[in-house]
């Protein structure tokens, strides 16, 4: 008989933690809880807790521990970094599904891969940080990382079975994001409302902002180069609207693979938890006699500067990406707030470059942890002094 798999859930309250524990319920004798982790939010991380059983909740401050009500006999609280490390790395986890915001579980992720736990990934932030180091570790422990993202998980279905030198490139599908058809002037006065009305996906506010810049595509070309072992130069981006095509590998031989889908982020959470099995998932499925109307086209590099960006960071390398995801997080968390405009998020991000000059070639985990620390400083800096943008 199969073992039970122990997954502990690292991002459990936010959109993808939410699909995966609807995975997870949908097989309990394949699945079950070994650790919920969250940042704040107490309550729902109590009312998961009473529902999974987990032997581990942990959350990212002690002050919010106090929030959370009744838990199962025997649970036990953790706090914080460490917290989560000892979750991630318990006896009872086989799978650590990474998909906490931000770069905060950087190390517990690394310390789960060195232990051969499997790593689903989600969170990409990861591996733009710190990819070198990630996939060292997930090599040494030899648990491996299962992409988690919807265009990774479609690369890392097309390749299977292929060999590495047969590839000629990757190329990552993006729906565009909701501003794919505005000009950069009605981009400069957009909403946090309208930048968070991703056309196809639901998904947490910083991957939605993400997505309209197209930062977020920039940062899965590095995610593909850690995860494929390809240069920038052999990854691509095209517009796809009706995200049905995930991504596509072409080979040498002119043959394109590609994968399709509906855009339900439970397909790929469920393939990276049960991989080399696929689950019988109930969900809609796609009608090849109903596809239609599908649009392929290239990126507008002078709209979406974000992504150029992207590649000029993966191309420097060093701390330079590391520096690149801080500045972005700290101006996305600027443009949630009302601070700054929609279109000065990648105007800041681009300040950061100055800091990518002292992107060394050879760099240490702790050398990416104070870029990343600098990059937050500096671009802080860099957002009080401008002026705050009038409201409409
Ligand atoms: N959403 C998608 O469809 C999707 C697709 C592909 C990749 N991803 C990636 O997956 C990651 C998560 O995305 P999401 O959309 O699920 O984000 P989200 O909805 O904002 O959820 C973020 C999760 O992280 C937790 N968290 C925040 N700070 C934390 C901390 N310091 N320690 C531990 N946990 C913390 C949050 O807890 P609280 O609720 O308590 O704040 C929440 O559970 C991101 O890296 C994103 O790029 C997402």
């Amino acid at each position: 008989m199969k073992r039970v798999k122990g997954v502990a859930v690292l991002g459990s309250t936010g959109s993808v933690g939410r699909n995966a524990l609807d995975v997870i319920a949908r097989f309990p004798k394949r699945f079950r809880v070994t650790a919920l982790c969250a940042g704040k939010n107490a309550a729902e991380l109590t009312e998961q807790a009473r529902r999974f059983r987990p032997p581990f909740v942990c959350l990212s401050e002690e002050v919010t521990v106090s929030r959370l009500g009744r838990l199962p006999p025997g649970t036990r609280v953790l706090i914080g970094e460490e917290g989560m490390s000892e979750a991630a790395c318990a006896g009872e986890t086989d799978i650590v599904l990474a998909a906490a915001a931000g770069v905060t579980s950087i190390r517990p992720v690394i310390a789960a891969a060195r232990k051969g736990k499997r790593i689903a990934l989600a969170n990409k932030e990861l591996l733009v940080m710190a990819g070198k180091f990630l996939v060292e570790a997930a090599r040494a422990g030899g648990g491996g990382i299962l992409p988690v993202d919807s265009e990774h998980s479609a690369v890392f279905q097309a390749i299977e079975g292929h060999r590495k030198e047969d590839i000629a490139r990757i190329i990552l599908t993006a729906s565009g994001g909701p501003f794919r058809a505005r000009t950069s002037r009605q981009m400069r006065d957009a909403t946090v409302e309208e930048a968070l009305g991703h056309p196809t996906w639901r998904m947490g506010a910083k991957i939605s902002v993400d997505s309209a810049t197209l930062m977020n595509k920039g940062f899965e070309v590095i995610e593909a180069m850690w995860l494929f072992g390809l240069p920038p130069s052999r990854i691509d981006v095209l517009i796809h609207p009706q995200s049905i095509v995930h991504s596509m590998v072409e080979y040498q031989d002119g043959s394109l693979i590609a994968q399709l889908g509906v855009p339900d982020m439970r397909i790929p959470i469920g393939y990276a938890l049960s991989y080399p099995e696929r689950l019988p998932l109930e969900l809609p499925r796609l009608l090849p006699h109903r596809m239609d109307g599908w649009v392929f086209e290239p990126p507008d590099g002078k709209r979406f500067p974000a992504l150029s960006l992207a590649y000029d960071a993966a191309k420097t390398g060093g701390t330079a990406p590391a520096t690149l995801n801080a500045a972005n997080e700290v101006a996305v968390g600027a443009f949630l707030a009302g601070r700054i405009r929609f279109t000065d998020i990648v105007r800041v991000v681009e300040k950061s470059r100055a800091a990518w000059r002292k992107a060394k070639r050879s760099v240490t985990l702790k050398d990416v942890l104070r870029a990343d620390a600098e990059a937050r400083a500096e671009t802080s800096r860099t957002i009080s002094r401008m002026r705050r943008p009038r409201k409409p």
